[in-house]
Protein backbone atom coordinates (compact mmCIF):
# COMPACT_ATOMS: atom_id res chain seq x y z
CA UNK A 1 0.00 0.00 0.00
CA UNK A 2 1.22 3.54 -0.84
CA UNK A 3 1.79 4.87 2.52
CA UNK A 4 2.53 8.63 1.99
CA UNK A 5 0.33 10.22 4.00
CA UNK A 6 0.45 10.56 8.03
CA UNK A 7 -2.81 11.40 10.05
CA UNK A 8 -2.73 14.32 12.60
CA UNK A 9 -4.72 16.22 14.44
CA UNK A 10 -7.11 18.86 12.89
CA UNK A 11 -5.55 22.58 13.29
CA UNK A 12 -7.28 25.94 12.35
CA UNK A 13 -4.84 26.24 9.68
CA UNK A 14 -6.34 23.09 7.82
CA UNK A 15 -9.75 24.33 8.12
CA UNK A 16 -10.24 26.04 4.64
CA UNK A 17 -8.59 23.05 2.66
CA UNK A 18 -10.93 20.73 5.06
CA UNK A 19 -13.81 23.03 3.97
CA UNK A 20 -13.02 22.20 0.05
CA UNK A 21 -12.62 18.73 0.74
CA UNK A 22 -16.12 18.69 2.24
CA UNK A 23 -17.70 20.81 -0.74
CA UNK A 24 -15.95 18.19 -2.80
CA UNK A 25 -17.24 15.17 -1.43
CA UNK A 26 -20.74 16.06 0.12
CA UNK A 27 -24.11 17.42 -1.77
CA UNK A 28 -24.75 19.13 1.48
CA UNK A 29 -21.48 19.68 2.80
CA UNK A 30 -20.70 21.64 6.58
CA UNK A 31 -20.51 25.39 6.63
CA UNK A 32 -16.51 25.93 7.62
CA UNK A 33 -17.85 27.40 10.87
CA UNK A 34 -19.11 23.82 12.16
CA UNK A 35 -15.03 22.54 11.42
CA UNK A 36 -14.02 25.51 13.20
CA UNK A 37 -16.49 25.12 16.56
CA UNK A 38 -15.71 20.96 16.37
CA UNK A 39 -12.18 22.32 16.84
CA UNK A 40 -13.38 23.90 20.52
CA UNK A 41 -15.11 21.22 21.92
CA UNK A 42 -13.95 19.09 24.21
CA UNK A 43 -15.96 15.76 23.01
CA UNK A 44 -15.25 16.21 19.30
CA UNK A 45 -12.09 14.54 17.67
CA UNK A 46 -10.83 15.91 14.74
CA UNK A 47 -8.23 14.23 12.74
CA UNK A 48 -6.93 14.62 8.93
CA UNK A 49 -4.98 12.72 6.24
CA UNK A 50 -1.96 14.55 4.65
CA UNK A 51 0.52 13.98 2.30
CA UNK A 52 4.07 14.79 2.79
CA UNK A 53 3.70 18.52 1.98
CA UNK A 54 0.57 19.00 3.99
CA UNK A 55 -1.57 18.87 1.63
CA UNK A 56 -5.36 17.56 2.90
CA UNK A 57 -6.45 14.34 1.23
CA UNK A 58 -8.65 13.38 4.02
CA UNK A 59 -10.63 14.60 7.50
CA UNK A 60 -12.70 12.95 10.00
CA UNK A 61 -14.99 14.31 12.96
CA UNK A 62 -16.16 12.05 15.43
CA UNK A 63 -18.28 12.42 18.70
CA UNK A 64 -17.75 11.03 21.81
CA UNK A 65 -21.02 10.92 23.81
CA UNK A 66 -20.53 9.35 27.22
CA UNK A 67 -19.36 5.65 25.77
CA UNK A 68 -20.39 5.95 22.27
CA UNK A 69 -18.06 7.43 19.13
CA UNK A 70 -20.48 8.77 16.52
CA UNK A 71 -18.77 9.24 13.28
CA UNK A 72 -20.04 13.04 12.05
CA UNK A 73 -17.89 13.36 9.31
CA UNK A 74 -15.17 11.65 7.13
CA UNK A 75 -13.95 12.64 3.46
CA UNK A 76 -11.39 11.60 0.93
CA UNK A 77 -10.25 13.85 -1.58
CA UNK A 78 -11.58 12.35 -4.91
CA UNK A 79 -8.40 12.15 -6.35
CA UNK A 80 -6.91 9.73 -3.46
CA UNK A 81 -10.10 7.49 -2.73
CA UNK A 82 -9.36 3.51 -2.30
CA UNK A 83 -5.57 4.23 -1.35
CA UNK A 84 -6.64 3.03 2.93
CA UNK A 85 -6.85 6.89 3.74
CA UNK A 86 -10.91 6.49 4.86
CA UNK A 87 -9.88 3.59 6.47
CA UNK A 88 -6.55 4.85 8.64
CA UNK A 89 -8.66 7.83 9.53
CA UNK A 90 -11.25 5.58 11.05
CA UNK A 91 -9.06 3.22 12.70
CA UNK A 92 -7.03 6.39 14.45
CA UNK A 93 -10.81 8.30 15.19
CA UNK A 94 -11.98 5.01 17.07
CA UNK A 95 -8.48 4.56 18.99
CA UNK A 96 -8.43 8.20 19.87
CA UNK A 97 -12.19 7.48 20.92
CA UNK A 98 -11.66 4.48 22.86
CA UNK A 99 -9.18 6.43 24.75
CA UNK A 100 -11.62 8.75 26.17
CA UNK A 101 -13.82 6.23 26.94
CA UNK A 102 -15.83 4.73 23.65
CA UNK A 103 -16.48 1.33 23.57
CA UNK A 104 -19.01 1.28 20.65
CA UNK A 105 -20.00 3.39 18.01
CA UNK A 106 -22.60 4.99 15.93
CA UNK A 107 -23.63 6.77 12.15
CA UNK A 108 -25.55 7.48 9.72
CA UNK A 109 -24.97 6.50 6.29
CA UNK A 110 -26.97 7.30 2.33
CA UNK A 111 -28.48 4.22 1.93
CA UNK A 112 -26.75 3.97 -1.47
CA UNK A 113 -23.41 5.07 -0.48
CA UNK A 114 -21.82 2.27 -1.38
CA UNK A 115 -17.87 2.80 -0.59
CA UNK A 116 -19.08 4.29 2.57
CA UNK A 117 -20.99 1.14 3.89
CA UNK A 118 -17.77 -0.87 2.44
CA UNK A 119 -15.71 1.04 4.13
CA UNK A 120 -18.10 0.49 7.74
CA UNK A 121 -18.54 -3.20 6.96
CA UNK A 122 -14.67 -3.60 6.74
CA UNK A 123 -14.52 -2.80 9.87
CA UNK A 124 -17.66 -4.36 11.94
CA UNK A 125 -20.19 -2.22 11.67
CA UNK A 126 -23.57 -3.27 10.79
CA UNK A 127 -27.21 -2.35 10.20
CA UNK A 128 -29.39 -1.77 13.16
CA UNK A 129 -32.02 0.73 11.87
CA UNK A 130 -33.62 2.85 9.19
CA UNK A 131 -34.10 6.77 8.99
CA UNK A 132 -36.60 7.30 6.54
CA UNK A 133 -35.78 10.82 4.13
CA UNK A 134 -33.22 11.62 6.53
CA UNK A 135 -31.51 13.58 3.62
CA UNK A 136 -32.94 16.80 2.66
CA UNK A 137 -31.62 17.69 -0.50
CA UNK A 138 -33.18 14.29 -1.91
CA UNK A 139 -35.20 12.40 0.68
CA UNK A 140 -32.87 9.41 0.49
CA UNK A 141 -32.69 7.10 3.38
CA UNK A 142 -29.84 7.18 6.77
CA UNK A 143 -29.10 3.72 7.30
CA UNK A 144 -28.20 3.77 10.79
CA UNK A 145 -24.85 1.71 11.79
CA UNK A 146 -23.82 0.15 14.36
CA UNK A 147 -20.11 -1.34 15.68
CA UNK A 148 -21.15 -2.62 19.25
CA UNK A 149 -17.56 -3.27 20.62
CA UNK A 150 -14.39 -1.21 19.40
CA UNK A 151 -11.60 -3.83 19.56
CA UNK A 152 -8.85 -1.70 20.04
CA UNK A 153 -5.84 -4.13 19.69
CA UNK A 154 -7.89 -5.12 15.64
CA UNK A 155 -7.23 -1.49 15.44
CA UNK A 156 -3.71 -0.91 16.47
CA UNK A 157 -2.51 -3.63 15.03
CA UNK A 158 -4.52 -2.18 11.24
CA UNK A 159 -3.46 0.65 11.84
CA UNK A 160 0.35 -0.59 12.32
CA UNK A 161 0.35 -3.02 9.45
CA UNK A 162 -1.62 0.07 6.90
CA UNK A 163 -1.06 3.54 8.23
CA UNK A 164 2.26 3.41 9.69
C1 LIG B 1 -16.24 6.66 2.11
C2 LIG B 1 -14.85 7.19 1.85
C3 LIG B 1 -14.44 8.08 3.03
C4 LIG B 1 -13.88 5.99 1.78
O1 LIG B 1 -12.56 6.50 1.70
P1 LIG B 1 -11.38 5.70 1.00
O2 LIG B 1 -10.11 6.34 1.42
O3 LIG B 1 -11.61 5.58 -0.46
O4 LIG B 1 -11.55 4.26 1.67
P2 LIG B 1 -10.45 3.11 1.73
O5 LIG B 1 -9.47 3.25 0.62
O6 LIG B 1 -9.91 3.06 3.12
O7 LIG B 1 -11.34 1.83 1.45
C5 LIG B 1 -11.93 1.09 2.50
C6 LIG B 1 -12.70 -0.08 1.94
O8 LIG B 1 -13.88 0.41 1.39
C7 LIG B 1 -14.14 -0.22 0.16
N1 LIG B 1 -14.31 0.79 -0.86
C8 LIG B 1 -13.81 2.05 -0.89
N2 LIG B 1 -14.24 2.68 -2.01
C9 LIG B 1 -15.03 1.80 -2.68
C10 LIG B 1 -15.77 1.87 -3.88
N3 LIG B 1 -15.78 2.98 -4.64
N4 LIG B 1 -16.46 0.79 -4.25
C11 LIG B 1 -16.47 -0.33 -3.52
N5 LIG B 1 -15.78 -0.46 -2.36
C12 LIG B 1 -15.08 0.59 -1.95
C13 LIG B 1 -13.06 -1.18 -0.12
O9 LIG B 1 -13.58 -2.45 0.22
C14 LIG B 1 -11.98 -0.82 0.82
O10 LIG B 1 -11.45 -1.99 1.32
P3 LIG B 1 -10.18 -2.69 0.59
O11 LIG B 1 -9.00 -1.82 0.86
O12 LIG B 1 -10.13 -4.03 1.27
O13 LIG B 1 -10.49 -2.78 -0.87
C15 LIG B 1 -14.76 7.95 0.52
O14 LIG B 1 -15.34 7.15 -0.50
C16 LIG B 1 -15.42 9.32 0.52
O15 LIG B 1 -14.81 10.33 0.92
N6 LIG B 1 -16.68 9.39 0.05
C17 LIG B 1 -17.40 10.69 -0.03
C18 LIG B 1 -17.79 11.18 1.34
C19 LIG B 1 -18.66 10.17 2.07
O16 LIG B 1 -19.57 9.61 1.49
N7 LIG B 1 -18.36 9.94 3.36
C20 LIG B 1 -19.11 9.00 4.20
C21 LIG B 1 -20.24 9.67 4.87
S1 LIG B 1 -21.20 8.52 5.84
Amino acid sequence: MDKNYTIRAMSQDDLTSVGELDALSFAEPWPMHSFAYELTTDYSICLVAVDLEEKVLGAIVVWVIVDEAHIATIAVNPNHLKRGIGSCLLAQALLVAAGRGAVSSMLEVRRHNLPALALYRRFGYHRVGIRRNYYKNDNEDALLLNLESINIEVLRNFFKTNCV
